[in-house]
């Protein structure tokens, strides 16, 4: 007779604390993220500084010329993927283009604070929020929308990103979130992480996930350009379900603004620490294989007039297309009709600072009352993001 409930007493696998994992809970629970957090890769809130010392001071860590630069060329792009675990694609916005980006992030940006809808991350010595986060950004203007479609509408290299990003990922790849950082002077640097993260180890060689962001502001190592460690993505692989080795050093995503940055889901990186007196803003992208979860839930919060003027490449690309793939059908088996929207979800949408009410949705009601509470603080603190920005009422 079974006994559901009975212990496991012998010990396999590589999870050894002494404790009883039933069935493969162990490998569950073995995951990049928890090594990266054991070797400190991430800011204790007591003291608010790095656990592990300097992982965000890059100076000298790599000699100029090591690591890659922004290229044009598909041959170049190629191999700084593969063996950095991370690229820089020159000019993908034109300076027009860059302009729209900018414009339409910072109104977004400015209109969610003043209703009180914003959400931050990142806050500097004396707890004050200094990092802007803006998600859903499909919801929030067509060029955004394009950005997600990564649609030469708005897009000047969009074909050559494609290309690129779908290589690394298979057809049909969909998008797991649309966001954007507004890094502000005075914040602390990111846990390390990779985009996919929440896939347990071992890791094949080859990655599910894939980051695609827009540099709307240059990027250097004084105002905290992305943390990488080059090179990682082989090394995490390699460890299969092992402990990961101690890594090489980070450095700091340096190029101009219209640049796009593409790494592979298996990069450890971050937010960098902004030491200049400038925001520092950056759209970030991010796709993976279409038979996994989005961390956006598009089937819910996408808005109903975006999905009625939405193409049928940007449809797919949020994950509305059942798909049929792999042979067999076994990594989607769908029927190919687009799924309904649900009715009763409103997502915050387009917002200018002229907007003083926000939706009345649960979520954004919780935010507001968060940030409310974050934005008292950097008031005091003389901290707000913009000269112009007034606090509503709560
Ligand atoms: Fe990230």
């Amino acid at each position: 007779m079974v006994q559901i409930n009975q212990k496991i007493t012998r010990k396999v696998g590589f999870v050894d604390d002494g404790r009883d994992y039933p069935l493969y809970t162990r490998y569950h629970r073995n995951t990049v993220q928890r090594d990266l957090v054991d070797q400190g890769y991430y800011v204790e809130v007591e003291g608010n500084t790095p656990k592990r010392d300097g992982y965000d001071t890059t100076e000298g860590n790599y000699a100029p010329g090591d690591l890659p630069v922004p290229e044009s060329d598909i041959e170049r792009l190629r191999d700084d993927l593969t063996t950095f675990g991370y690229c820089l694609v020159a000019d993908a916005l034109s300076e027009e283009q860059l302009s729209m980006y900018r414009a339409r992030v910072d109104e977004q940006a400015a209109g969610e604070r003043r209703a009180g809808v914003a959400s931050f991350a990142s806050a500097d010595e004396s707890g004050v929020a200094t990092n802007q986060f803006l998600s859903a950004l499909v919801n929030k203007g067509q060029c955004l929308a394009d950005a997600v479609e990564i649609s030469s509408r708005s897009i000047q290299k969009a074909e050559l990103l494609d290309q690129l990003m779908e290589e690394v990922l298979g057809r049909s790849f969909i998008c797991n979130s649309a966001s954007a950082a507004l890094a502000g002077p005075g914040g602390t640097p990111q846990m390390l992480h990779c985009g996919q993260s929440m896939i347990p180890k071992p890791w094949p060689p080859w990655p599910y996930e894939c980051f695609l962001g827009f540099l709307l502001d240059d990027f250097t190592a004084n105002n905290g350009g992305t943390l990488v460690i080059p090179g990682s993505h082989t090394i995490l692989s390699a460890a299969g379900t092992d402990p990961i080795p101690e890594l090489p050093p980070t450095t700091n995503v340096t190029a101009p603004a219209g640049t796009a940055l593409i790494m592979d889901g298996r990069l450890v990186h971050g937010t960098g620490a902004n030491r200049s007196d400038a925001l520092r803003r950056l759209i970030i992208l991010t796709f993976h294989k279409p038979f996994i979860r989005q961390q956006e839930q598009w089937m819910l919060t996408l808005d109903r007039d975006v999905y009625a003027s939405a193409s049928p490449k940007l449809k797919e690309r949020l994950g509305f297309q059942a798909w049929h793939g792999g042979l067999g059908g076994f990594e989607g088996n769908g029927e190919g009709s687009v799924a309904p929207l649900r009715d009763d979800y409103q997502s915050i949408g387009v917002m200018t600072p002229d907007d003083h009410v926000a939706t009345s949705t649960f979520a954004a009601r919780s935010k507001g009352q968060y940030s409310r509470r974050m934005m008292g603080k950097m008031k005091a603190a003389d901290k707000l993001l913009t000269r112009d920005d007034e606090i509503p009422e709560a």
